[in-house]
């Protein structure tokens, strides 16, 4: 690469301004390589206090507008779940790269149909899965590369204790992106999925809490197939409370172990089948992060290591790691989880059919569609257990 596309600083642009948007935005004004030039939000407020915050002056109510007006490399499409198809294709109408906030969409047709925007348009796509770019993970990815736990053989991922349907599209979504970056597709989806003790039933597809499609599910089991002998289970079982540190991975090697959570990354040098205590302890690894992120800075380290990952990606002109393709994987794979957990068979990937499994299967059954139900999680929830007469 040349000396002047080294130098080449990446003008990106955030359409939405709250928690994601502030993440991404402040992960792209701290890396050395970007410049954040037009912040959008319909509320004047946000646009307001995140301006102010990174000195950002240029500042829309009107996306079509900042873009025309701001010429992004990069628009950043940190919004709830149900804006990112639309958004995503409108962004992508001005042939600029995207990096939209996961899950990438609701659906199968709706992935294909952004990333085929995006390829007649000359762009790319990254999907907002920053724990597989940040450095923990980084750190299992090179020590199953390193074959520090032998060959991989089985991994175990659990979610944080949501209500199985929506866990499984909000924090699903970066377990299984997780997953796949460490030993690759996944192949073929069996599933559990029970609704108050007993085998869900097309009554139970309801629309997710906070924009995330429709689910089906309070307590999920699912079993995935990946390349190579590799299988994995990922559990999204609704817990008496919500627990972030459910949330972790084990890898199982024909020599040793891994454990992943977002705050760090530790080997046992032992096998499954081998007590720890009598072989071998854990040890921590050294999260693997770049030279240049400042930890005093206000970017969380994953996010940065995200925006680091699209600098590369552009630079060379390659797929970010969370590529729109990989996110469309995901979305299979949560799609195989649903439908397999519903029709207690195998699905195979990718699926021919790419319309959405518990649409299809209520709309068999001869339902109308269910009724509405509240967007906050907690009052969802109360919702919920209501319908379930509790
Ligand atoms: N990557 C992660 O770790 C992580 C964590 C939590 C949530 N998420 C994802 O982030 C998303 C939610 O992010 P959030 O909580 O910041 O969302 P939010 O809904 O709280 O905020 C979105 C902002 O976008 C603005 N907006 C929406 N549509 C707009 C439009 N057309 N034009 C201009 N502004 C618009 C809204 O006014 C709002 O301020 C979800 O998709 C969720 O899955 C990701």
């Amino acid at each position: 690469m040349s000396a002047s596309a080294m130098d080449h600083v990446y003008r990106v642009a955030i359409l939405g301004c709250r928690g994601r948007g502030t993440a991404a935005a402040r992960a792209y004004h701290q890396h050395p390589r970007c410049q954040v030039v037009g912040l959008c939000d319909l509320m004047p407020e946000r646009l307001d206090q995140l301006g102010d915050e990174l000195g950002v002056l240029a500042r829309y109510a009107d996306f079509d507008k900042m873009i025309e007006q701001e010429r992004p490399d990069i628009v950043a499409i940190p919004t709830g779940t149900e804006f990112h198809y639309p958004l995503a294709m409108s962004v992508l109408e001005h042939a600029v790269h995207i990096d939209v906030e996961k899950p990438l969409c609701h659906g199968l047709e709706e992935a294909d149909q952004v990333i085929d925007k995006a390829s007649t348009k000359g762009v790319r796509i990254a999907v907002h899965h920053q724990g597989r770019t940040g450095g923990a993970m980084r750190a299992i990815k090179m020590a199953i590369d390193a074959g520090r736990i032998g060959e991989p053989r089985f991994l175990l991922g659990s979610g944080k204790g949501y209500y199985a349907g929506y866990g499984l599209m909000n924090i699903g979504t970066h377990m299984v992106n997780n997953m796949i970056g460490l030993v690759g597709h996944v192949r073929s989806v069996s599933a559990t999925a029970f609704t108050d003790g007993r085998q869900v039933t097309p009554e139970d597809v309801i629309p997710a809490a906070g924009g995330m499609g429709w689910i089906a599910g309070e307590h999920i089991t699912a079993n995935l197939s990946f390349d190579n002998n590799v299988t994995g289970v990922l559990l999204q079982h609704r817990l008496p409370k919500v627990d972030s540190t459910a949330y972790c991975l084990q890898v199982y090697g024909t020599e040793g172990r891994l454990f992943w959570r977002s705050s760090g990354a530790w080997h046992l040098p032992v096998p499954h089948e081998v007590p720890a205590d009598e072989e071998g302890v854990w040890q921590r690894l050294d999260d693997i992060i770049p030279e240049h992120y400042d930890h005093t800075g206000a970017a969380t380290e994953p996010d940065y290591s995200f925006a680091n990952e699209y600098v590369r990606a552009l630079d060379e002109q390659d797929e970010h790691e969370c590529s729109g393709r990989e996110g469309r994987h995901v979305m299979e794979v949560l799609m195989a989880i649903l439908e397999a957990g519903a029709r207690r068979r195998q699905i195979d990937l990718p699926q021919v059919d790419r319309r959405h499994p518990l649409t299809l299967w209520r709309e068999e059954a001869g339902l109308e569609e269910p009724a509405e139900m509240p967007r906050p999680y907690h009052e969802w929830l109360a919702a919920e257990d209501r319908r379930l007469g509790r």
